[in-house]
């Protein structure tokens, strides 16, 4: 295979510095904590991470506010700690990809400290001043709760200038060519240093126009076509991935013709996934899926359950947004902006077979899946944290002191770790997962196996809906070449049967991918199958080699 397309291939796994472990006792994580759990993730079976802003910023917006580009938070560590990290990661055969925040910087930034020393400064023009804040009005103001314009007033200069986010966040003016030529000397820097590639921040918001929405201009996707062949040329074998969170038809239009990003997030999808469970039907997530199909030969979807931020509504209509408050959202605190701001596990009530479901339902489908840190032990969330920080919370190893992430004092913790009797860390960890088989961790090792033994037919494949009229299973095929796995999710909390027209696979044997258990081989009759609530099957299809009356002997468990 191409080895060039190894993001057709990977699991990501998503990592903030501060929260993963903290090497020198400081309550903060950092580089050589991160390197020190390599082995962790080694033996997870990811392949790639992507690391969230790690540079110099004063933390306003959680590092996506960078007040110098070229330079490392100090907290997190060194740039030689930095390239131990991806060196002893390039040995594990893992990638790295890094945030590029290139929409906006931090009002400490200097290139902004000049910029509002006067309106002759040399870097006036690096951002977007107006005497009036009414340029611009059809841009949406993303942090709802926080800000009430896109604009804020600087009183030294008597003008305001234009922010898509916090106000502490200026946005940068892409019609300076200067700073469309600076920000690709950091992508350079840091590609130079080892990176692997980006994942673009914010990536519709770079040019404005009046009279538009201010998002996805062709301004802007001109820009990320320029970057790439830069990233081609320069870096062979880098990728850019984008953050847009936008209907599909738009978020579609990211990957160019196969020129502009390699890859970009399902957002369309994501919140589909829990409505379709909402609703226990299949229709929400088949609509999506068709709508985000053909892409460009050697692109992909990233596709996601959670991330670091709220699990965004902006994307969907309003009866779909009050089914997701509904369901996933009964306490006010739990809402952030358009969204709520809880981890998968809390989100559906700790629910093991509705987790099983969901992360089988990314690793099957279409795209490539991403993890986020802290998931794979089912780690609960604490929404009195403010912001996003819920979520945020330092990752569990142990049942030792601050559930093994640092030797410090607990109060001296960047955030405290969870401690809510469900999701405690005393339980909730990497060390007492590890050490029973039952365990979420040992499941989400045993699917990541059971998705690399199937890496080309779930990573590459096609994929067709079968019609069936039972809505709350959810019925697929992925297809590669001769491979073939038809797969199968209970959406509702009851047992349920189907009945599928298999008629196209006749003679061929469905043997269930985790257990290899094999089934009856597929006739003439229509294929009848029961599932328990919220259950799912993955039935590799393969050519029948023995007698099937030999199939009740064998090995029961893995
Ligand atoms: C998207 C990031 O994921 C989020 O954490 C951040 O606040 C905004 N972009 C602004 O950079
Ligand atoms: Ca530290």
């Amino acid at each position: 295979m191409n080895n060039n397309l190894w993001y057709r291939d990977a699991i990501f796994y998503e990592i903030p510095i501060k929260s993963f472990y903290d090497s020198n006792n400081d309550g903060i994580g950092d580089f050589n904590g991160l390197t020190m759990k390599l082995d962790y993730l080694k033996d997870l079976g990811i392949d790639a991470i992507w690391l969230l802003p790690f540079y110099k910023s004063p933390l306003k917006d959680d590092g996506y506010d960078i007040s110098d580009y070229y330079s490392i938070l100090p907290e997190y560590g060194t740039i030689e700690d930095f390239k131990n990290f991806i060196n002893k990661a390039h040995s594990y055969n893992i990638r790295v990809i890094a945030d590029l925040v290139i929409n906006h910087i931090s009002d400490q930034n200097q290139w902004f400290i000049d910029a509002k020393s006067g309106i002759n400064s040399k870097k006036r023009d690096w951002f977007i001043w107006s005497d009036t804040p009414d340029k611009f009005k059809d841009a949406r103001v993303i942090f709802i709760d926080t800000e009430s314009s896109n604009w804020a007033y600087e009183p030294r200069t008597k003008q305001y200038y234009f922010h898509r986010f916090y106000s502490q966040q200026p946005d940068l003016n892409y019609d300076n060519p200067e700073v469309r030529e600076e920000m690709k000397n950091v992508i350079r820097y840091w590609l130079n240093l080892g990176l692997d590639g980006f994942r673009a921040d914010a990536v519709p918001y770079l040019f404005k126009r009046e009279g538009t929405n201010c998002e996805n201009l062709p301004e802007t996707h001109e820009y990320f076509r320029e970057i790439r062949k830069m990233m081609d040329t320069e870096f062979p074998g880098t990728i850019l991935l984008a953050e847009a969170n936008q209907w599909p038809t738009d978020t579609k239009e990211y990957f160019g013709n196969g020129d502009e990003f390699q890859m970009a997030f399902n957002f369309p999808l994501m919140p589909r996934i829990f409505i379709a469970l909402a609703k226990r039907s299949s229709k929400p997530i088949i609509d999506i899926i068709n709508q985000t199909l053909d892409i460009p030969d050697d692109c992909d979807w990233c596709i996601f359950l959670r991330n670091h931020d709220e699990l965004t509504l902006e994307m969907v209509d309003d009866e779909e947004r009050d089914i997701m408050y509904k369901e996933y959202a009964k306490i006010p605190k739990m809402r952030l902006n358009l969204g709520i701001r809880r981890r998968l596990a809390p989100l559906v009530d700790n629910d093991r077979s509705t987790i099983e479901l969901l992360n089988a339902l990314i690793f099957s489908l279409p795209g490539t899946p991403i993890l986020y840190y802290g998931d794979e032990i089912g780690m609960g969330d604490n929404i009195y944290l403010g912001d996003r920080n819920g979520v945020r919370t330092p990752m569990q190893w142990s049942y030792d002191r601050n559930a093994g992430f640092s030797g410090v004092y607990a109060e001296q913790l960047y955030a405290p770790v969870i401690t809510n009797p469900n999701y405690n860390y005393e339980g909730v960890n990497v060390d007492s997962e590890l050490r029973i088989s039952s365990s979420l961790l040992n499941w989400m090792k045993k699917i990541i196996g059971v998705r690399k033994d199937y890496t080309e037919l779930l990573g590459r494949g096609t994929i067709e809906f079968i019609n069936n009229p039972n809505k709350r299973v959810l019925a697929y095929i992925r297809k590669y070449e001769n491979q073939r796995m038809l797969c199968l999710f209970n959406l509702s909390r009851r047992p349920t049967y189907i009945e599928l027209d298999l008629s196209n696979f006749k003679g061929l044997k469905p043997v269930e991918a985790f257990t290899k258990a094999p089934f009856p081989r597929i006739g003439d009759l229509p294929y009848f199958i029961t599932m328990p609530p919220r259950g799912f099957f993955w039935f590799n299809l393969v050519i029948p080699e023995t007698d099937d009356s030999m199939d009740f002997e064998g090995e029961d468990d893995y």
